[in-house]
């Protein structure tokens, strides 16, 4: 059994509403709920944390050393094009993570193709909607069996 921790960053709590032809019609609550049925089927421990504020985001990755947390998905949202903060409590906490985006942030906006988490991801799932996150729980179950005897 391992725990994983998923983050979501700023306006994504407007899932389902925000602009849904860019980020689908399936509410937080619905992928969250969908990410701890799948990772308790696979014996894992999951705890979902969104904020819309940067302190708040980093004050969890800071504590999730300390709760024993062995792997993070994030979707870092405005944040993964501006905050060098989150980016260092990503650097600081030395627990792998997964970078997602629903949309697919090289196929939008120029400053959108900037991500100051990528480099130090284990991978990055962009443009594959809420399904993103089924894959990225998949790829870090693997990574954590593989880690295992
Ligand atoms: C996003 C892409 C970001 O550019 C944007 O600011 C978001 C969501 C995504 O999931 O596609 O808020 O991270």
């Amino acid at each position: 059994m391992a725990r994983l921790l998923v983050i979501h960053g700023p306006n994504l709590n407007l899932l389902g509403t925000r602009e849904p032809q860019i980020y689908g019609k399936i509410n937080l609550a619905t992928i969250d709920q969908r990410l701890a049925a799948a990772a308790k089927a696979r014996g894992h421990d999951l705890e979902c944390f969104q904020s819309n504020a940067e302190h708040e985001l980093i004050n969890r990755v800071q504590r999730a050393q300390a709760d024993g947390i062995e792997f993070i998905i994030i979707n870092p949202a405005g944040y993964t094009h501006t905050s060098v903060a989150l980016r260092d409590a990503l650097a600081a906490a030395r627990i792998p993570f997964i970078e997602v985006h629903l949309s697919n942030i090289y196929a939008r906006e120029p400053f959108r193709k900037n991500s100051y988490f990528s480099d130090l991801a284990v991978g990055i799932i962009s443009g594959l909607g809420a399904h993103g996150y089924e894959l990225a729980l998949d790829a870090a179950c693997g990574q954590l069996a593989a880690q295992k005897p």
